[in-house]
Formats: C-alpha cells, sequence, structure tokens
C-alpha cells in the first residue's frame, strides 16, 4: 500500500518535472526578403535572446543558410534579397521552400520591394492570402507572425515612408479576419520605434542598433508561440 503510494507520488513528481521539460522542438522559419536574409543579423540576436532565457526547443528552418553576424547560431531562413511577396505568389514558390523546410512557425515579413515597386497593399494583400493559404496547405495548424514592416525612406522613393504605414494598415485591417483558432496569426509590429536616420545603413536596411530593435519586436510574439507550438 504504502509502496505503491510513493510509487505514484514519485511517478506524479517525474510525470511533473517531464512534462516541464517535455515541450517539442518547434521549427521556425523567417519568411522574407533581404532586411530578414541578407545577413539578417536581428535572427542571431534573437536565437541568443531565446537561448538566454531557456527556450531551446527550436530549430530556425529554411532553404537558406544563415550569414555571419559575429557569433555561431541557428540561422536557416527564407529571407531572400529583392523578394516581392506578389513576386513570390507569381512564382509560385513557397509552397516548395515549405515543403523543404516544414515548419511550424512563420515569422513573415514582406512587402517592402511591393511597396517599393509602388504595388498597392490591396494587391499585396492579396499575395499574403495566397501565402497563408499556402502554410495551412503545408500544415493546418501553422501559427504565422505577420510583420508590419520596418519604416523606409530611400533616397530614391520619397514617398515609401508614407506607403509602408498605408501596407501596415492594410496588414492590421487583414490578420484577424485571416486568423482561425487552428491557426492564428499574430501581427508584430516592427515598425514603431525603429528609426530610418539611426536605425539604418541605407534608410532600408538595419544597422545593429536596428537589428536590436527587430530582434526586441519579434522576441516576445515568437517565445509565447513557441510556447503553444511546443505543447506536447
Ligand atoms: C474576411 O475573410 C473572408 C474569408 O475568410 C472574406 O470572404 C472576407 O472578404 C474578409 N473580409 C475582410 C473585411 O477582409
Ligand atoms: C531619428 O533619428 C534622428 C537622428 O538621430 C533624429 O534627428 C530624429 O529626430 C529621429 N526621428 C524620430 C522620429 O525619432
Ligand atoms: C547604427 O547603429 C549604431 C550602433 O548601434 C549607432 O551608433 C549608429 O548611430 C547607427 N546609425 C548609423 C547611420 O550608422
Amino acid at each position: 500500500m504504502f509502496g505503491l503510494k510513493l510509487v505514484s507520488i514519485l511517478s506524479a513528481i517525474l510525470g511533473l518535472s517531464s512534462l516541464a521539460t517535455s515541450q517539442k522542438t518547434v521549427r521556425i522559419n523567417a519568411l522574407g526578403d533581404s532586411i530578414t536574409g541578407s545577413p539578417g543579423c536581428w535572427r542571431a540576436i534573437l536565437w541568443q535572446k531565446l537561448q538566454a532565457a531557456g527556450v531551446k526547443n527550436t530549430d530556425f528552418v529554411g532553404t537558406l543558410s544563415g550569414q555571419g553576424c559575429g557569433f555561431s547560431y541557428d540561422g536557416e531562413n527564407d529571407g531572400h534579397g529583392g523578394f516581392l511577396a506578389t513576386g513570390i505568389v507569381r512564382d509560385n514558390q513557397l509552397p516548395g521552400w515549405l515543403s523543404q523546410s516544414k515548419p511550424d512557425i512563420v515569422m513573415l515579413e514582406l512587402g517592402t520591394n511591393d511597396v517599393w515597386s509602388n504595388i498597392a497593399p490591396a494587391t499585396i494583400i492579396a499575395a499574403f492570402d495566397t501565402l497563408v493559404n499556402q502554410m495551412r496547405a503545408q500544415k493546418s495548424t501553422m501559427r504565422v507572425l505577420v510583420a508590419q514592416i520596418t519604416p523606409m525612406n530611400p533616397s530614391s522613393c520619397s514617398d515609401c515612408g508614407q506607403r509602408v504605414i498605408a501596407f501596415n494598415a492594410a496588414i492590421r485591417a487583414w490578420a484577424p479576419n485571416k486568423s482561425t483558432a487552428a491557426s492564428p496569426i499574430t501581427v508584430v509590429d516592427c515598425w514603431t520605434g525603429i528609426n530610418t536616420t539611426s536605425d539604418t545603413i541605407d534608410r532600408v536596411h538595419p544597422n545593429s542598433s536596428g537589428n536590436t530593435k527587430l530582434a526586441n519586436c519579434w522576441y516576445e510574439p515568437l517565445k509565447a508561440a513557441i510556447a503553444l507550438a511546443g505543447c506536447p
């Protein structure tokens, strides 16, 4: 009796402790353009922050390998320099990338090159809609984090600052409607607080302080998504 009880208490304790440590490995795909991929050192800082917080059940995946950021990190991604959301849809590229990388979470930051090319927000959002459908075709419970894109003010485009603001508003309007319980979409604010003068190298791409700010904007939403996706 006593022995059995002790065993059941022990196994309850062991069960609890194994629950606490039995989070599954979560596969994470950062999908974007050069801000994500070339070199995209905000992802290195983000990985480092997660590690420091004990969030180690991650596998960053993608068809591109990580570039050098001064320390080793898990850097696979799909940050394709120069790519447009509308171009990725036109060329039907995402299904092939996803079938190779098989993510549980997609961190989507696209639209910068579309906006720069003066493509209308509604057209870019229609591409996002297709991309999310393709993600759900790959995995019906895909968790999607979608960035409000970073501000830009390139010398070749005096309108771009305002165009980004309009596009981000369209993202905020679209995402909640497209979100489902099975495959939630979370909007991540990577616009607020980033200054195109002091946080970028060329008024578009982040410098080291911009990279820190990008790591910070993704950190809490990604950590929350990992905790949910990692549940046994
Ligand atoms: C919301 O989503 C549905 C399909 O899921 C679509 O038919 C509808 O047009 C969307 N509404 C808005 C305001 O985007
Ligand atoms: C951006 O940074 C520049 C240079 O540091 C500063 O002059 C400007 O006020 C900042 N803009 C905003 C919106 O904070
Ligand atoms: C870029 O980042 C560094 C370091 O965080 C900062 O001191 C600098 O002012 C930033 N801006 C430019 C244009 O390099």
